[in-house]
This record gives structure tokens, sequence and C-alpha cells, in this order.
């Protein structure tokens, strides 16, 4: 046994063990072998297809956007933007040149939400969202631009909402940290509208979309290859381009262009095949929607850090290898949050300095042995692997749902994705990156790219916007 350094006493070496098997069974439960995922894509391709077909045909939601046209890089014009869908909304004002793909000047402003106001009712959370574009719009002067011009906005609201057009949708449910009752079933573009015209704000909701659709388009306006855009973030989940004829449920007259932006609330995806272990039923259980967002909960940041958590809770009920630990803390929900569980996943330091650091930080777990943190590294290392591997099966799902990134198919397609998991977790991207070219195969792969897209829900927003105010004028 590889522990048996830390203590000499029978008690001691048979307490170690017994962490050692928890983390050994938890490696074997989170195993993600190719023909698993492969299993999963194929989970993942047929759910879309059902929910193509029939509103409720899968627990996926296939959500049509109304979005027909990406943007072609001929959007003209200032447009605003206004992000909401995790712990943070941006606003932001975009100067777009009108040709060679061109944003001639960007401002934004990024503000934390109270949590209380996730929480509470819809009123306080879209007064205090208008509240804030409003001084973001007061705070930019007297401009004779707007004289005569009503200002145009894109919404980016990244939680599922069905549809009915381009400019209004209500909302199905909350996911991630919300919980807004009186909101659900509610067209939130009137809300927003409404809480602006409180402010004072002349403002109109040109565009509604969500975070996927944004990245999409933000990713298309750059390289027309992009035929995805996913989020991994606090949440997670991946828009695309469907073919129109390949949407049964689609009402009314096909698209000119031939082509639908489905919004596929991935995160809500669950299946037989998932490797799921007794700290996600025990995380879903007790979560603010249990029973939903499966998926979400194995990959999305909003939740690894508290798989760890639960993982280390567990050790630390079995032995006494973290000494005397402050139960309160370990006991608390999200205390351990993705970026602590990535400081120490990626620990260059030879005595995991950083590890001990985190683990006193958080869990107040101040007496550790570099056994024992390497033991907390290899769980990150499970857990994210796991979440990484299960995102590449979720992406390869949707490529072969296209017939894109297969054997002779060699038209490019790039996959746009944005979040903090894929931009700031290295080994996390890594092996995102790794796994898609492991189940596309070495020559498959060649025609597929991912990209990481900044910031693209927001700007794809004002794209958006910019795109259909040219109609709505
Ligand atoms: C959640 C939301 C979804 C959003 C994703 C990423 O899954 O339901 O709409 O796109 O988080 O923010």
């Amino acid at each position: 046994c590889r522990w048996e350094l830390v203590g000499s006493s029978g008690r001691m070496v048979a307490a170690v063990m017994t962490a050692e098997q928890v983390v050994a069974a938890l490696r074997e439960e989170c195993a993600t072998p190719a023909s698993r995922l492969d299993e999963v894509a194929a989970a993942m391709a047929d759910e879309m297809a059902a929910g193509l077909a029939e509103e409720g045909g899968s627990k996926i939601k296939m959500i049509v956007s109304y979005v027909d046209n990406l943007p072609n890089g001929s959007e003209e014009g200032l447009f605003y933007a206004l992000d909401l869908g995790g712990t943070n909304f941006r606003v932001l004002r975009v100067q777009l040149a009108g040709r060679e793909r061109r944003v001639v000047k960007r401002d934004t402003r990024e503000v934390s939400i109270p949590p209380h106001l996730m929480s509470g009712n819809s009123s306080e959370l879209f007064g205090f969202i208008a509240s804030v574009l409003a001084k973001f719009v007061e705070d930019e002067g007297h401009s004779a631009m707007f004289s005569d011009k009503q200002r145009e906005l894109g919404f980016t609201f990244s939680f599922p909402v069905r549809q009915t057009s381009i400019t209004s949708g209500t909302l199905i449910k909350w996911t991630k940290a919300f919980s807004i009752d009186d909101a659900v079933g509610e067209d939130v573009v009137a809300e927003l509208q409404t809480a602006m015209e409180k402010q004072g704000l002349d403002m109109r909701v040109s565009a509604l979309i969500n975070d996927t659709v944004g990245t999409l388009a933000a990713g298309s306006y750059y390289d027309e290859d992009v035929v995805v855009g996913v989020i991994l973030g606090t949440g997670s989940n991946a828009a695309y381009v469907e073919k129109a004829i390949a949407i049964p449920k689609l009402e009314g007259e096909l698209p000119k262009s031939g082509n639908m932006v489905i919004n596929t609330e991935w995160g809500n995806f669950s299946s037989s095949c998932l490797p799921i272990t007794e700290f996600d039923q025990a995380l879903d259980k007790e979560s603010l929607n249990p029973g939903e967002q499966i998926f979400e909960k194995l990959i999305s940041g909003m939740y690894l850090g508290e798989i760890v958590r639960r993982v280390l809770l567990k050790i630390s009920s079995r032995c006494s290898i973290f000494g005397n630990v402050d139960q309160i803390k370990l006991n608390t929900q999200f205390i351990l949050r993705t970026p602590d569980i990535s400081a120490m996943h990626h620990d260059q330091t030879p005595d995991l300095r950083i590890v001990a650091e985190k683990l006193a930080d958080n869990l107040k777990i101040t007496d550790t042995s570099l056994e024992t943190r390497k033991m907390v590294v290899e769980i990150c290392d499970i857990v994210t692997r796991r979440s990484a591997r299960l995102a590449a099966a979720g992406i390869v799902g949707i490529l072969r749902k296209i017939g894109r990134g297969t054997p002779g198919h060699n038209r490019k397609s790039v996959v746009a994705i944005d979040g903090g998991l894929y931009e700031h977790y290295t080994e996390f991207r890594q092996c995102l990156e790794s796994t898609l070219t492991e189940l596309l195969g070495e020559d498959a792969s060649k025609s597929v790219a991912v990209k990481l897209a900044n910031d693209g829900s927001g700007l794809g927003a004002a794209l958006i916007a910019a795109a259909h105010s040219q109609y709505l004028n």
C-alpha cells in the first residue's frame, strides 16, 4: 500500500487504505473508455432527433431559436447586449463596422448579481438589471447619434426558454443557481422591457437568444466554418445549425436559408450510459432542481468543485488523513469551487503547497501529508477528466447528427466554445481536445477544430440584434 509511510500503527494504515479504496472506487465508477463515450454520443444524437420530432419528445428540449441566418459580417451600427446567465451579468456596447467582420469599438461592464436576487422575485431581478443598464447608458453622456434613434439591445438569457419569435419567449424553468418562481411561464422580454421603461430607458429588445446561440453567432462572424457553439462554464449547453427539413416540429413556412439554429439544452440529457456515482446522486437530490440537468451536473463548472467536496467529506468520515477537520466547512455545499480545484489540479510545486493552501483556506484542513495532497489532486483529476470526456462525447453526438467529422467528410467544422471551465482550466481543455481526436479518429478529426470564442455570448447577441434590426426598422 503506497500510504504505509503515513502511519506505522495498524489502525492508521487500515484507515488510510480506506481512503485509497474510496478513490479507487471513484476512479472505476467515473471511467469513460471510448466505447462508453461512443454510446453517450449515440444516445445524445438519438435524443436530439427525438426532441426535434415533437415538442416534449425528449428530455433535451431542442429549442427553435428563430435565428435562421448567422451574422455575415455586414452588420452595422451601435448595438447593446445584456448577458444574463451566471453569477455575473454583463452589459455591452459594440460598434459594428458594417464590413470586413469588424468590431470597431466594444465597451463592457460586468456586475455580480446579489445572491438574494437569484431566488427572490422576478421584478426585483429585472429591476436590478435594468438599473445597471440605465447607469451604463447614462455614463456614456449625451451622444448625438441617438437623438433620433431608439437604442437596440440583444438579450442573452441563458436558461431554457420556449421561444415564440426572435423577440419573445417564456421561461420553461430555471437552471444553475437561479430559482425565482414567479418568472416561470412568463415572457422574459416583456419583463425586461417593463423594467427598462420604469428606469426611463428608451431601448428595444431586438433579439432574445441563449448564450450558446450567441457563441455560435460570434464564432461564425469571424469564421464561417463554425457550426456548433458550446458553453462550458457555470452551466453547460450547446447550439448548432440544423437543416430546417430535419425539424419536424417546426411550424409554418420553412426559413429561406433552409437552416435553423437549435439550442439543444443538452444539460438536461440523461441516459443509463452516463457514469453516475453516489456523489452525483446525493448532489442531485440536494440540488435546487432534483432529477433535472443531470448531464450538466456531471460536467459544468458549478458542480465540479462540489463533487470533489463530497468525495473529501466521505474520506474524512472514514479516516483521519485530514487531521482534525472542522466538519462545518466540509459539510457546506458549494464551499469548494471549480477555480479552487483547478488551482489544486495545476499545482506544480514539489510539496503541493497550493493544494495545502486551498484545503486550508476553503475547508480548514490544515494538517495533510504530501501523499494525502497527491490523493486530492487525483480526485480533481478523476472528476475533471470525466467531465471533459463527457463534454467531448456530447460534441461528437452533435457532429454525428449533422454528418460532420465523419471519415471521408472533408468539409471543415469548427466548434466555438465559451465559458470559464474551458477558458481557464487547462487540464480540462486539453482533455476535451484529445478526447475529441480519440473519438473522431485521427483522420476525421482533421476536419474538426475547436476554438475559444471569448465573450461570444454578449457579442453574438449584439450581432443578432443588428441583423434583426434591419427587418424591424
Ligand atoms: C444552463 C441553461 C442553458 C445555458 C447553459 C450555459 O444549462 O439551462 O440555457 O445555455 O446553462 O449557460
